[in-house]
């Protein structure tokens, strides 16, 4: 598709002729001498960039920049003056230009300028529709499951996501701790900022502390450059820290500053950063037990615990058992381009009484196993591990 741009200056020679060398080069060329109507069509149609006088009666560039950028946070501002200096080059991107060129105009460098900001412009757009995607993702809708040991849970990521508050998620493995981190994140008013994830357990005490914090060149052997953590990558928005149960004491303490004053040190640094990070956590281990012996910072354990939320096994609610397996059957089909259209009764009903030490994560693997090796359109015993179907418990 050609990339389409929108041309505003009042010198009716002066569009006329870039008109004519953009279109040679491929690209679909609307031009507009009145700044007003420029605004207009932008509203009213999709431009990839916008060239503009940075003079023009009516309306001055910056002005006209800042009521676009309004309308479309994704299009790409290419602001042209015969009377350009560094002063206005500044104000012009700050006020949400991609760039700045002097006039007259010169071709190639138009050119390049062009390219940077259109691929500028597809980033955007290709950001934001991830997040969508993730955030569609992460609606409660997707979250699956009825019982009322699901629905209490929800029910308080609902309450505590407009607040700030720390939220610890504890359930065994494969409960699901992550997909209600997400969602809590997705669900709170910090849903358009970044979300990221740290597992606390895959990393040793060293590098957890720079990846965490961030270094400065030099601060320890492979510090080669300046490092940013992801505390400071998470500013305004939310940190879900996996599997706490795992930092040592000194990161700890580090973390419990964090909380306490919301500032960071970057590892071999004594600058000190200001930082606002909501903090969910994540653990199947017994943390009281853990605080106990010391090995985890009592402290910092109630900072963390601010809201305690707690996942049950699925062998306590197996009511959410077989709307899982509708969900995971239709997921992997799709996946897997295959029709099945369903489960035997048989196989459904061993399903059921299962006990999952693996949790959710387990079923979603039967559930793709089956799909993956079904001869029919419907998944029988046959299709089902051996493990689970030969530890069936008697009626
Ligand atoms: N209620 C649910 N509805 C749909 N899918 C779910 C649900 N709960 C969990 N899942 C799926 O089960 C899998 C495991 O979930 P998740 O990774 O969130 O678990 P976890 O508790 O973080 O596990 P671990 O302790 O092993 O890290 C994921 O693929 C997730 O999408
Ligand atoms: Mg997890």
């Amino acid at each position: 598709m050609k990339s389409k741009i929108l041309i505003v200056d009042d010198e009716v020679s002066q569009t006329a002729l870039l008109k004519g060398f953009l279109e040679k080069k491929g690209y679909e060329v609307t031009t507009e001498q009145d700044p007003l109507n420029a605004i207009t069509l932008v509203r009213n149609q999709e431009f990839d960039l916008m060239i503009a006088d940075y003079r023009m009666p009516k309306m001055n560039g910056l002005q006209l920049i800042k009521t676009i950028r309004e309308i479309d946070p994704e299009i790409g501002m290419i602001m042209a003056s015969a009377f350009g200096n560094i002063e206005t080059a500044v104000e012009v991107i700050k006020s949400g230009a991609s760039d700045f060129m002097t006039k007259p105009i010169d071709l190639k460098e138009l050119l390049v300028l062009i390219d940077r900001s259109i691929d500028k412009k597809d980033l955007l757009v290709e950001n934001r529709q991830l997040k969508d995607i993730l955030k569609e993702k992460f609606k409660f809708e997707n979250i699956i499951g009825s019982s009322n040991a699901l629905s209490e849970v929800m029910s308080m990521v609902q309450r505590c996501a407009k607040s700030s508050a720390n939220v610890i998620i504890r359930g065994e493995s494969g409960t699901g701790k992550e997909m209600i981190a997400t969602a809590l994140h997705f669900a709170s008013q910090r849903k358009d900022r970044t979300f990221i994830k740290v597992n606390c357990a895959a990393l040793p005490e060293s590098l957890l502390e720079s990846e965490l914090f961030g270094h400065i060149k030099g601060s320890f052997t492979g510090a080669i450059s300046d490092r940013k953590g992801k505390f400071e990558e998470a500013d305004g928005g939310t940190i879900f820290l996996d599997e706490i149960g795992e930092i040592s004491l000194t990161t700890q303490s580090k973390l419990l500053r964090v909380i306490q004053e919301k500032e960071i040190e970057r590892v071999g640094s004594n600058q000190t950063l200001k930082v606002d990070v909501r903090i969910i956590t994540a653990t199947n281990k017994n943390i009281e037990e853990a605080v106990e012996q010391k090995e985890m910072r009592e402290d910092l354990y109630y900072r963390l615990n601010v809201v305690p939320i707690y996942i049950p096994p699925l062998k306590a609610r197996r009511e959410d058992i077989i709307q899982l397996i509708d969900h995971f059957i239709l997921k992997y089909s799709k996946e897997n381009q295959k029709t099945i259209s369903g489960i035997t009764q048989e196989a459904k009903s061993i399903l059921v009484k299962y006990d999952y030490p693996g949790n959710i994560r387990e079923l979603e693997n039967i559930i793709e196993r089956a799909i993956v090796i079904a001869r029919d359109e419907v998944i029988t015993k046959k299709d089902i591990p051996v493990t689970v179907t030969s530890v069936q418990k008697e009626d």
